[in-house]
Parts: structure tokens; sequence; C-alpha cells
């Protein structure tokens, strides 16, 4: 086998990282190389068949249309985005935010990963004589950031405040007094609801944010790829205003077309002119199929009528049943507990004092045909083995059929008393 040699960049980028690792991992379960008996593992949104029939049909509208159909597969639109588009954009988050959007603030990207690929490698990184990073300011946070940046040590993290609720629940707050920020700080950045801990910022906390990023002229970035106003699986949502200076993210992929690589970003014109100047060098332009399949799904609010009358309570439906399960299989007197849910397709496990880690506990579940994610990829700035809440957790994916739900949750039940067991 030949061994090219690669730059910098490419073995930053391709050495084998845990998640890689996992994510194959994870993959080949799904494809037969191990009998699964319950898919806890994976982040894909369900298929909702109400959703895919409203897509099947607009598919149908445009394929009728030649002009459209022809538009939509054989042109390139600008690196921003197709014009339709992106004022269909600004006209639909015009009502949601009191500020009034101009098409200058909006941006496309294929997926919000590739966005937030570019994104943060325009903020992080060498800059003249100093290096700078991006903070999160809560973790864990989502995994698909943490390998991203170009450079190595780009990101830098907070840990959280942990409130233990009851017997069996807890919940994350950010620590200010903590919060690890310095003139090389680059941008700040969360998702809301977060992937994995389901955990929701509080308007107040994200107004604290907005103020220190404004302050320090860095832009803070909010990931909205589960919360509002679609999908909107969050609870009690609390409303964040555009403030000039946040990059809101949007995505199409939880809302059922991961396939249409839609990523949609909302922020201060600046920044948007630069991203889509690197969109043109990375992608030329960004996917057409899911910017003209919703246009008119976001103009005439059909987006939020299919998220809440049947993506919120598709996820809704599934929780309580999962809940259900939780209760009836893992043992009351063990000092487990789960982030109070706020939002996301996620429960976020902790084994305070459990005597493995959690990526043992995940052998051990594969072995049976559980597949959950280990917590210890999801605490990106953090040494894992100086802190051990970041080898307690694990994220479960609870959005699976029922039957998995139930063998599932008895095997984790059981695999997590053993847990315990000195
Ligand atoms: C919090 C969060 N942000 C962003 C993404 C990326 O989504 P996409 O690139 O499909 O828009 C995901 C995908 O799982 C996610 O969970």
């Amino acid at each position: 086998m030949k061994h090219y040699k690669l730059s910098d960049f490419g073995q930053k980028m391709t050495t084998e990282s845990g998640i890689l690792q996992l994510m194959d991992d994870l993959g080949n379960a799904m494809n037969g190389v191990v009998e699964p008996i319950a898919m806890f593992g994976g982040g894909n949104p369900a298929i909702i068949p109400e959703v895919t029939d409203a897509f099947k049909s607009r598919l149908h509208q445009i394929s009728k249309d030649p002009e459209s159909l022809a538009a939509m597969l054989g042109t390139y639109d600008t690196p921003q985005g197709n014009s339709a588009f992106i004022e269909s954009v600004v006209e639909y988050f015009s009502g949601h935010f009191e500020t009034k959007l101009l098409p200058e603030n909006v941006a496309i990207t294929s997926g919000s990963q590739t966005g937030f690929f570019m994104l943060f490698n325009m903020l992080a990184g060498s800059s003249g004589n100093s290096r700078r990073k991006i903070l999160f300011p809560l973790v864990p946070e989502y995994v698909g950031y943490s390998d991203q940046l170009a450079e190595h040590e780009m990101i830098t993290s907070t840990r959280p405040i942990i409130t233990k609720i009851d017997q069996h629940e807890f919940k994350y707050s950010i620590d200010f007094d903590q919060l690890d920020i310095d003139e090389n700080t680059g941008a700040i950045c969360v998702s809301r609801p977060t992937n994995p801990s389901g955990n929701v910022v509080s308007t107040e906390e994200v107004k604290r944010l907005q103020k220190i990023a404004r302050e320090r002229d860095i832009p803070l970035v909010i990931d909205n790829a589960y919360g509002a106003p679609f999908p909107g699986v969050i609870v009690d949502d609390d409303f964040v205003e555009f403030d000039g200076n946040t990059v809101f993210s949007y995505s199409l992929s939880k809302v059922g077309l991961p396939g249409s690589r839609t990523g949609i970003f909302v922020g201060p014109p600046e920044l948007i002119r630069s991203l889509s100047k690197l969109n043109a060098i990375v992608s030329l332009s960004s996917p057409n199929f899911g910017q003209y399949l919703v246009t008119d799904l976001l103009i005439t609010k059909e987006i939020d009528r299919l998220s809440q009358d049947y993506i919120q309570p598709f996820y809704a439906d599934r929780r309580r049943v999962a809940m259900e399960y939780i209760e009836m299989y893992f043992d009351k007197s063990l000092p487990w507990r789960l982030h109070t849910y706020q939002g996301s397709y996620f429960f976020w496990l902790w084994l305070e004092g459990s005597v493995i880690g959690s990526k043992e506990l995940y052998a051990r579940l594969k072995e049976k045909g559980v597949l959950v994610v280990p917590g210890e990829y999801f605490f990106a700035g953090q040494d894992s083995s100086a802190w051990p809440h970041a080898r307690e957790c694990v994220r479960l994916n609870f959005a699976r059929p029922d039957h998995e739900l139930e063998n599932g949750m008895k095997i984790l039940g059981q695999t997590i008393a053993a847990a315990y067991r000195p």
C-alpha cells in the first residue's frame, strides 16, 4: 500500500479519531455486522410518514413543472444560496425575530456541519502571532464540532454547574465564574437544545453570552438543529432575539431531510459574506434540492405545521414510551440520573460513581446488541481522565420503535446494575 505524504491539515483531519472509529462501529452494526437489538446510538432523524408525504408532494409539483425541474437539477446557484430560498428564509425569520432580516443576513451551506467547518476555521486558528480558539461555555457539547478545527487544540471549554434534582435527575448550567475566555477567544458556540444532553441554555444565559460576545467583538454561535422554530423539539422554548452579533444556524436535516444537505446560517452581514466567499471556494454553491423543496413550505409556514402536528408529537411519544421502560427496568436504588429533558432526540444518562467507565459500558452493551454512544467524546477541551463525570455518561437516542425501547432498556437496566457492582 502506498503512503502519500499528507500536510499537517491532511494528517489532523484523517488521523483516526475515537469518534471516527465509533461512527464506523455504529454504521457496521446497522449493516448487520453485529445483530442489533436496540440502536440507541445514531443521531439520524426518524422517518415520519406524514412529513415524508409533504416533501413527496412538493417534489411531485416541482417535477411536473419543466422549468423548476431544470433549474433545480441543472443550475449552480450563487455561493450564498438560491435567491428565492433566501427571500423565503428572510420572510420566515422576520416573523420569528423582532429584528427585520435582510438577504445579506443569510447564507446557505451544504449541511450545517459544513457551515460549522467553514465558520470555525475562519474564526479560530493561527492569526498573526496569536492562536484563536472556539469556546464551548458548557460541555458536554455536540461531538461533530470537536474534530473540525484544522489546527490542534483550538477548542476550549468550561465545565458546567451540575444541579442534582430529586433522586434520578440532574441539570447543567453555565458556570460564568469559570468561563475560559480571553483575548484569544475567536467565537463562543452552543447547541440549543444541546446534543447530547438535551440541555437548553436559558434566555438569561444566552443574554449574558451575547453581552460578553458583543463586548469582545466576537460572535456567539447558536446551533438550533433541534430547536426553534423548526423542528422545535424543545420544551418551553425561551425566545432568543437576533442582536446583530449572534450567528443562528438551522438545518433541514432534523426536519427529515438529512439527505438534502441544507444548512441555513443567519448572522451579521460581514460574517455571512465571508461564509459565502469560503463556500464558493469549498463548494462553488450549495445543493439545490432542499432549498427548492422547502421554499414554499417556509412561505406558507407549512414547515411550522409539520413540526407542530407531526414531528414534535412523534418525539414526545417516543420519549414517553422510552421513559416508561426506564421506569420499569432501571433499579431505583442505584444512583443513575437522566439530564432534565428540555429538547433534542436524546437522553443523557449519568452513572455517578459506577465502577466502569462509559467506554467499557459501551463495549458491554454492544456485546448484548445494544448500541449507545459513550459520553467521553462530548467533552472537547477537557481532559476526561481528570474529571470522573466525563467518563460516567452515555447518550441514548430514544426515537426507536417500541420493541427496541423495551428490549434495549431492559438490557441497559441490567448492565447498569452490573456497572455498580464492585
Ligand atoms: C447539534 C447538531 N448540529 C449540527 C448537526 C449537523 O447537521 P447537518 O449537517 O445535517 O445540518 C447535527 C447533526 O447531527 C447536530 O446534532
